[in-house]
């Protein structure tokens, strides 16, 4: 699946209009030791690379990888972006920041009612927003109240990914407002039956804010709506002949709320068409210049880790083995911050002063993209995301937006004046890495003093 991109991911570079292109990783093929990173999206870096959805399994050591902060338990109400850093300014200390964005959160206030609520914008030539959390679960109840985009092309999703993609999801094509589709995955790997299609009671999922909850244990996931059991799966009916173990999701994972544009003409047929169509970008579903999905509420209760862990301390969960499994991830107290995003795990650096010798080199430190959710049951989707040349998305602006520019453009070139070969490269998705249709735009900046 992955090899099968190259060619097109060398399209979408030329029309990106950049010559740089770094190392590809996979797990027969990791990340060398100067990029050791491996993103979600399968390009090798350093910095924001080697945080959340860094894949140990195919980067260049278990080291490389910064280990992910242990569950906390929370109710995060949304309604500031206090709490929201930009990926391009997370340096991996989630005792401060509980989430980390891409793309252009807006906070909204309620007029009747002056409750305030986060919006995910998605302006035409954007990829649109992702919010994920900094503290991982390995196995809770995450819960969360909202309200979906509406339109054909454009998909919300409330999901959790694994740093080796195992994934839980409920997902919304905007132009069905009265169901949600569930789907797991197990290690990225593509299953066209995991998908089911669950009804939501009563009004539309745009216009009434429901409660959607994922009950993940060991032994068994249940998806709920306004605490509605509507599926439940057991561990027992995943096993894999093949592979020799439970297709279930079971490694530590990073709660994902998003909202993306399947329908991009650029994306696969299949992902446009499981979409609805392509994106209307003059839909009167569109307000203030974005499409939006409003968020009013997180919660997380933490269970315990599975009986079989290997607790060695407090902070971190940190993979062991290259199976990654349930039973190879320990608890640790290996707590990394970066100094920079030129750090890493295994080097994280300290920060930058002023009159640092500028590097003359280009690396990859901020991954980029929207891993959305599942795209759908039955496509393997490879996209290309529209993001302007000079990587700026729209302003959020009007009454929807409070504060909205806190959060950042959805990538920033970081100052660099140019002089370093800051640029964008645009790639497609990784097949199903998802089946989403991954738009990735990968921030190539410049390693100039931050
Ligand atoms: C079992 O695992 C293999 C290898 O990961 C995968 O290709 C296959 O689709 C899985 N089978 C089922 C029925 O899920
Ligand atoms: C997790 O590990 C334990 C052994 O430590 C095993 O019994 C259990 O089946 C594993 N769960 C999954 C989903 O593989």
């Amino acid at each position: 699946m992955v090899r099968g991109i190259l060619s097109a991911a060398l399209a979408a570079a030329a029309f990106a209009g950049t010559a740089f292109a770094g190392a590809k990783c996979s797990k027969d093929s990791h990340c060398p030791q100067e990029s050791p990173c491996c993103s979600l999206y399968g390009d090798c870096g350093v910095g924001a690379f080697c945080l959340g959805g860094c894949d140990p399994l195919m980067s260049h050591s278990f080291d490389s990888c910064v280990p992910g902060p242990v569950c906390q338990s929370a109710t995060y109400t949304l309604d500031s972006l206090d709490d929201v850093q930009t990926i391009d300014k997370y340096l991996g200390d989630a005792s401060s920041i509980n989430w980390q964005s891409q793309g252009m959160p807006a906070i909204y206030t309620d007029p009747s009612s002056g409750q305030k609520s986060t919006l995910l914008t998605m302006a035409q030539g954007t990829v649109g927003t992702l919010l994920a959390s900094t503290h991982y679960v390995w196995y809770g109840k995450i819960c969360s109240k909202l309200t979906t985009a509406q339109g054909q092309g454009v998909v919300t999703a409330f999901i959790l990914m694994s740093d080796v993609k195992d994934e839980i999801d409920f997902e919304w094509i905007g132009i069905d407002t009265q169901h949600v589709q569930s789907n797991y995955y197990s290690q990225g790997v593509t299953v066209y039956t995991n998908g089911e299609k669950l009804t939501v009671p009563d009004k539309s999922t745009a216009e009434e804010m429901h409660e959607y909850c994922i009950d993940w244990t060991e032994d068994k996931l249940t998806w709920t709506i306004n605490d509605v059991t509507q599926r439940t799966l057991d561990r027992k009916e995943t096993w894999n002949s093949t592979s020799n173990r439970y297709d279930y999701p079971q490694t530590p994972a990073r709660i994902m709320l998003s909202l993306w544009p399947a329908g991009l003409p650029t994306n696969a047929k299949g992902t446009v068409e499981w979409a609805g169509g392509e994106i209307d970008w003059n839909s009167p579903y569109m307000q203030n210049g974005y499409y939006y999905a409003r968020f009013q509420e997180v919660s997380v209760t933490c269970y315990d880790p599975p009986s079989g862990a290997q607790i060695k301390g407090k902070k971190v969960y940190k993979y062991t083995d290259e199976s990654g499994t349930n039973n190879t991830v320990a608890i640790t107290d290996n707590d990394v911050i970066l100094g920079s995003l030129m750090g890493t795990g295994e080097n994280p650096g300290e920060k930058p002063k002023d009159g640092d010798a500028k590097a003359t080199q280009s690396l990859a430190m901020v991954p980029g993209g929207n891993p959305g959710g599942g795209a759908g049951d039955h496509q393997l989707a490879t996209s290309a995301a529209a993001v302007q040349p000079d990587g700026s998305s729209p302003q959020a602006t009007g009454s929807a937006n409070d504060g909205g520019a806190s959060a950042g453009q959805f990538i920033q070139n970081s100052g660099g004046g140019g002089s370093t070969g800051a640029g964008l490269i645009v790639q497609p998705g990784l097949g199903r890495m998802g089946g989403s249709a991954l738009a990735i735009v990968v921030a190539i900046m410049g390693l100039i003093a931050l």
